[in-house]
């Protein structure tokens, strides 16, 4: 660690709890999208709600998306050496919410179709993009997991879901960007 850098810049919140407690309120601020993690195991498919999910690379064609290291399901996503990252629209909060629950039966009942790596592009979603892993950095609490784009498409008109303040929500009027 550099000691000059950190008198340089002291941190304000001092206690760690308060400073956890201060990032996920300020943090919360941030909206962002929600995708499914998924990929096939032996043991069956994988998949795991996130809202880390960013474009990082064009030119190689990189993502990335960041598992906390309490995750049951990374460590088998990670054996595969691949995944898909589906982002779910605005009418599939259900999906959300299904695939953030630890230790249940996720697919039951989930409609999917096996994409290049064979890793589940589900139905609904509003986009998918397949990666093989390409390197896995720790990052204190979490991962951070840089995917390689192998394939990728939109499977159709539709808002994104919204992941804002802890909650779920969507547009009330699509961004005019298309003018
Ligand atoms: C909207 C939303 C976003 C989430 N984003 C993340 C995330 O970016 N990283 C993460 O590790 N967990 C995230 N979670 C929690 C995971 O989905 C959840 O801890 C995980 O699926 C638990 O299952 P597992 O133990 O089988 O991994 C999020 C949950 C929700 C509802």
């Amino acid at each position: 660690m550099n000691s000059t850098l950190l008198k340089e810049h002291p941190a304000r919140i001092a206690d760690s709890q308060e400073m956890a407690s201060a990032m996920r309120s300020v943090l919360g601020n941030f909206c962002t999208g929600v995708a499914v993690i998924t990929s096939d195991s032996a043991d069956g498919p994988l998949g795991m709600t996130v809202q880390s999910l960013v474009s990082i690379s064009l030119d190689p064609p990189l993502i990335m998306f960041s598992p906390q290291k309490t995750s049951k399901t990374w460590p088998a996503i990670q054996r595969t050496g691949s995944f898909c990252a589906n982002i779910l629209p605005a009418d599939r909060r259900d999906l959300g919410l299904r695939f953030a629950r630890s230790g249940t039966d996720k697919f039951a009942g989930v409609d999917w179709q096996p994409g290049l790596t064979a890793a589940p592009v589900l139905d609904g979603a509003l986009a998918f993009i397949e990666c093989s892993i390409e390197h896995v950095y720790e990052a204190g609490d979490h991962y951070m997991v840089l995917g390689r784009v192998r394939d990728l498409g939109e499977k159709g008109p539709g808002e994104p879901l919204l992941f804002f303040k802890g909650g779920f929500g969507s547009f009330n009027r699509m961004p005019r960007n298309q003018d």
